[in-house]
């Protein structure tokens, strides 16, 4: 049996998975193939076994914010109330929310595209206007473009930033110096931060995450922060997420959505969450590490395949914005590569107008099948 053909009778649940034929090599879906935390398991078994799966006390939860919280402020110095969090069924929940809450109808919200879709959905699904504000590529890498941001900022209507962080799908982990100039900006036109730091474990040395949440004590009280242990442990299938508020007025409008329209999150979800906060790093760091070499043998790939493929080496995340434009997949890289090299990779015009010519590629997967998937699409280039 292949690896592929071993992992695919294993996750029969797993959409990444099962969308497309057996023949096809899925690097979608931001799940890893990389298995989970022994102590996540054990956490779901032992509650199984135990039969214990009942309405949650109050301490779950708790627990939970207490995990998060802490973490922040062990891993990223950053101080955040536990009073002033709460947890919420997923990240694109809290986004869409967020929207309905804080900002008014045809309010404008800035987005830094290419941009993870639902960025995007979540805008013009809640009646905003979406006001994109296009990171530009240099020698150096992605950038954020500061004119541009000040004068989104500036207009009238532009009451929200929604920020993704580290950035999905360019993998960019912005710099102190990057967040501070963000944050003079919105402080200046009084622009809310939603920021989204779902990838904030999977950054590579000497990159590391900065809380949007510390840039600024005077600004912190107009920040909402969104994580999950979902993206670094793999356990995105339980739907669970943190939501904090930099203020207790944030929290309370956010909240003025019925509770039961948010919908409550599950035990497990949340102890499986707890559990890898507290418990999951020695995992986290040796995924942290395979991460990485195939981020690398992703880079060799790119830069001595000759195929004109290019891109700007992620700093963070497991995903790669390849830029296809000087290739003969150029026109829809997505569609050619899935029937000339029968891998399966995100398409770029999902992620805004930027991704004509680009696409996605998710490498949380292992060695050997990173390798077959570069060999597949360097024939189907070549
Ligand atoms: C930036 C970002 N936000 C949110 C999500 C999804 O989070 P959730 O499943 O909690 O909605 C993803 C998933 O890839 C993501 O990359």
């Amino acid at each position: 049996m292949s690896v592929e053909d071993a992992i695919r009778s294993k996750r029969g649940t797993s959409t990444k998975w099962m969308r497309y034929p057996r023949d096809v090599i899925p690097a979608w879906i931001a799940d890893m193939d990389l298995g989970i935390a022994p102590v996540i398991a054990q956490e779901l078994i032992e509650r199984i076994d135990n039969g214990d799966l009942g309405y949650p006390c109050a301490e779950v939860e708790s627990r939970l914010i207490d995990a998060f919280s802490d973490r922040y402020l062990e891993r990223f110095n950053t101080p955040l109330d536990p009073a002033l969090g709460i947890v919420s069924t997923d990240v694109v929940q809290s986004i869409v929310i967020a929207l309905m809450t804080l900002t008014k109808p045809n309010d404008g919200v800035i987005v830094q595209t290419p941009i993870y879709p639902p960025f995007l959905q979540s805008v013009n699904d809640t009646g905003r206007r979406l006001r994109e504000n296009p990171l530009v590529q240099t020698d150096r890498g992605w950038e954020i473009n500061f004119d541009e941001l000040e004068k989104l900022a500036g207009e009238p209507d532009t009451s929200l930033l929604l920020l993704c962080s580290p950035h999905n799908p360019t993998g960019r982990v912005f710099t102190q110096t990057e967040l501070v100039r963000v944050a003079e900006i919105c402080s200046r036109h009084r622009v809310l931060v939603v920021t989204d730091e779902i990838h904030c474990d999977i950054v590579f040395e000497p990159n590391y995450h900065i809380p949007f949440a510390s840039i600024s004590p005077e600004f912190a009280a107009r920040v909402v922060t969104l994580t999950s242990a979902t993206k670094s442990f793999n356990i995105a299938g339980l739907r669970c997420s943190v939501v904090h508020f930099g203020s207790a007025e944030l929290k309370e409008c956010y909240e003025s959505i019925d509770s039961h329209l948010r919908g409550s999150v599950s035990t497990p979800s949340m102890l499986a969450a707890t559990a890898a906060w507290t418990k999951g790093d020695n995992w986290l760091k040796s995924t942290l590490a395979l991460l990485r070499e195939n981020r690398d043998y992703l880079t060799t790939f790119v830069l001595e395949s000759g195929l004109g493929l290019k891109y700007s080496p992620p700093q963070g995340t497991y995903l790669a914005w390849l830029d296809f434009r000087e290739t003969k997949a150029a026109a829809s890289p997505q569609e050619f590569l899935l029937s000339e090299a029968k891998v399966a990779l995100s398409p770029g015009p999902d992620f805004g107008q930027p991704g004509i010519g680009w696409a996605r590629l998710n490498f949380a997967t292992k060695p050997e099948i990173l390798s077959e998937m570069l060999e597949r699409i360097g024939t189907a280039l070549s």
